[in-house]
């Protein structure tokens, strides 16, 4: 499904040129939910926007669905982003002056669905987060996590075939956190979409099927964890 190689990145500030990832390799299969752990400033947010085509790496190839999107040209890349990338952030980034029905319905307003079929999309995806009553309501009169749980049903709407979370639950209690997470992993379980969620919360990687870590640009670990079928006598087997 998803397919990173030899992955390096730098920023050029000027004459300044700061490399943030090293030689990455790995590989998510199509139905995983797999995390990115790391802590702050290891590079986390730059692999995500890499594989999401938010930008270009330095060097390497990202695949997905057999598409290398770093060779695709801008126009190509904003259209396959459009169908097959879903992306919820830590910030929500929903759009004040719309609904919450209006906002989930966005991403296919440009792809020119009908407005009935828009409108069954999104109150349906909203009963599946669990908010049907907050349809009309606008994005300021939701808690953060309702307000999470919108932009979750706005990055499912165009049924992608992976999403990308940058720390989803990076502004939220840890009650709203685990209520999050738990939708994450139903629709993950449900949809079989693919995810790749991005954390710096051992206690949430460890809920996904694999773990990758990131330290300083570099991948240290990658683990199969015990939310995976595979466990032998409680044990956890590692790949
Ligand atoms: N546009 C940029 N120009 C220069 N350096 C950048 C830029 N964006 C990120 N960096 C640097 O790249 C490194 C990795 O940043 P990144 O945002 O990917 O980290 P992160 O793991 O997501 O951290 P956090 O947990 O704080 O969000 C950091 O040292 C950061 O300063
Ligand atoms: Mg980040």
């Amino acid at each position: 499904m998803l397919r990173v190689e030899n992955v390096t990145h730098s920023f050029k500030n000027g004459n300044e040129t700061t490399a943030v990832l090293h030689q990455i390799d790995f590989s998510v299969k199509k139905g995983e939910m797999v995390a990115l752990l790391g802590s702050s400033g290891s590079g986390k947010s730059t692999m995500l926007n890499l594989m999401a085509g938010l930008m270009k790496p330095t060097e390497g190839h990202i695949y997905i669905a057999d598409h290398d999107i770093v060779k695709m040209s801008e126009n190509k890349l904003s259209e396959f982003r459009r169908k097959h990338i879903g992306f919820i952030f830590q910030a929500y980034e929903l759009i004040t002056s719309l609904t919450v029905r209006e906002n989930v319905e966005l991403p296919l307003v440009f792809q020119s669905v009908s407005p009935s079929i828009r409108k069954q999309k999104a109150l349906a995806l909203l009963e599946g987060v669990g908010i049907p009553d907050k349809a009309d309501l606008f994005p300021s009169q939701l808690s953060g996590g309702q307000q999470q749980r919108v932009s979750i049903a706005r990055s499912l709407i165009t049924e992608p075939s992976v999403i990308f979370a940058d720390e989803p639950t990076g502004n939220l209690d840890s009650k709203t956190e685990e209520e999050i997470i738990n939708i994450l992993l139903n629709l993950n379980k449900k949809m079989k979409t693919t995810f790749i969620v991005v954390t710096h919360e051992l206690k949430v990687a460890e809920q996904m099927q694999r773990i990758f870590t990131l330290q300083d640009g570099y991948m240290i670990t990658e683990k199969q964890t015990s939310s995976d079928t595979e466990l032998e006598g409680g044990k956890l087997i590692e790949d």
